[in-house]
């Protein structure tokens, strides 16, 4: 007797860039399939990056099965349905256009854009073309921050007053790191702006509501730095810099302060110059009954304080969000058995598949990237206004 199941239907994936995000895209898809019961099978068809060496040692360790080196001939393989973009934001806009008109699900990395214009048009074109669109916030699947959002639901901290968000890093205190893409206006569009703030509006969005207004200021503090030697990339302080110095052309630190819909007010902290704050992405939440504090330094963790409690018993709680009743929690380990900075990726991949196969409505999508770059854009213009008006 013949017991084997049927084979599932394949997802046959593209994936575009294979450093930072290349290898926890990589994780993620490969876990995906090993801890959850997906509907599809995802399939590791095509790595790309324009180094052929490199990308072919990326592709055989992750265990992608082809290689491009030209990420065009990648999303026009008859033999993709998902391109999966883990490029610098300047390549978002060109290359999500190109596989949305190619008939290509995209699973596309944050900041969406440098621009509104750019990420309207990806919306537009992803919408037209009916494929599943997909922007990579990825701290909205952990199960602390889904347990936030489920409190909030339920009424649990009231009408909300205030948020107040700070995503703080340390990695480019060093006047000495080089000069990379992230450092760059042309291919970061802003500095912790885009980078940063991007997943804090995204999570303020996704918690407290949208944003109408917003007033900005910006920082520089190191105004040169050396240019990178090959190679060089983010997070490795101090790495590969040579002698000749060129401009910093995005801000080093952003604040905001803004006003959302609900009539909750809010402030957003972003900067790489916090030294000891490692990938500090935290927000506390105000509200009439209660307050919800999250660190991902300490991701598993949810603070709660409710003014419910007998007064004698009034204080912050801290909730370990690891056991099997918590959002995603019931594929992994044991209570108490923490889950990383990966599981997130995981967990954007599993609902990623289940809306190709099924189509399960999926967010942020690029309907939500187009609201995030739209408060950034504004924070910016108001930036450079001298913060004299809201916009
Ligand atoms: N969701 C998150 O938590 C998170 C974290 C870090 C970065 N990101 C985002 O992911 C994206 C990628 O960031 P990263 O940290 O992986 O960057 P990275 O510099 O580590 O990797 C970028 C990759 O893109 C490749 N690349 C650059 N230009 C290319 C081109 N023209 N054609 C083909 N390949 C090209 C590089 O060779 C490299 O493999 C960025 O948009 C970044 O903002 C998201």
């Amino acid at each position: 007797m013949n017991h084997a199941m049927p084979a599932k239907k394949e997802l046959r994936i593209a994936i575009l860039g294979y450093n930072f995000m290349g290898k926890a895209h990589s994780n993620a898809w490969l876990q995906a399939a090993r801890f959850f019961d997906l509907p599809l099978r995802p399939v590791l068809q095509v790595a790309c990056g324009r180094k052929e060496g490199a990308v072919r040692a990326f592709a055989d360790n992750w265990g992608w099965k082809n290689v491009e080196t030209d990420w065009r001939k990648a999303i026009a393989r008859e033999d993709v349905d998902v391109v999966d973009i883990s490029l610098p934001q300047h390549l978002h806009h060109e290359v999500a256009v190109a596989a949305a008109r190619a008939g290509k699900h995209v699973f596309c990395e944050k900041p969406m854009a440098l621009t509104v214009a750019e990420a309207e048009v990806m919306l537009c074109e992803a919408e037209k073309a009916q494929v599943v669109h997909y922007l990579n916030h990825n701290y909205r699947r952990t199960p602390a921050v889904r347990l936030a959002r489920r409190f909030i639901e339920e009424g649990k901290i009231g009408r909300i007053f205030h948020w107040r968000g700070a995503y703080q890093q340390d990695w480019i205190v060093d006047p000495n790191f080089p000069l990379t893409w992230q450092l760059r206006k042309e291919t970061a569009g802003s500095g912790p702006h885009h980078d940063l703030n991007s997943h804090s509006v995204d999570l303020a969005h996704y918690l407290v509501g949208d944003i109408t207004s917003v007033s900005c200021l910006t920082a520089n503090f190191i105004k040169e730095r050396p240019l990178p030697s090959d190679g060089a990339t983010a997070f490795a302080a101090g790495a590969g810099g040579t002698t000749a110095r060129g401009a910093v052309t995005v801000e080093d630190a952003s604040l905001m302060m803004v006003e959302f819909a609900n009539g909750a007010v809010g402030s957003f902290e972003a900067t790489r110059f916090a030294p000891g704050r490692k990938n500090r992405n935290s927000f506390e939440i105000y509200g009439s009954e209660g307050a919800l504090v999250f660190d991902l330094e300490r991701m598993n963790e949810l603070q709660f304080h409710s003014r419910r409690d007998p007064e004698h018993a009034q204080g912050f709680r801290t909730i370990l969000a690891t056991e099997a009743c918590h959002p995603y929690i019931n594929h992994w380990w044991p209570p108490g058995h923490v889950l990383g900075y990966e599981h997130a990726f995981t967990h954007g991949m599993v609902d990623f598949v289940a809306s190709v196969a099924n189509g399960t409505p999926l967010e942020p999508n690029f309907r939500d990237g187009v609201k995030c770059i739209r408060v950034l854009a504004a924070a910016l213009k108001s930036a450079a206004n001298g913060r004299k008006e809201w916009v």
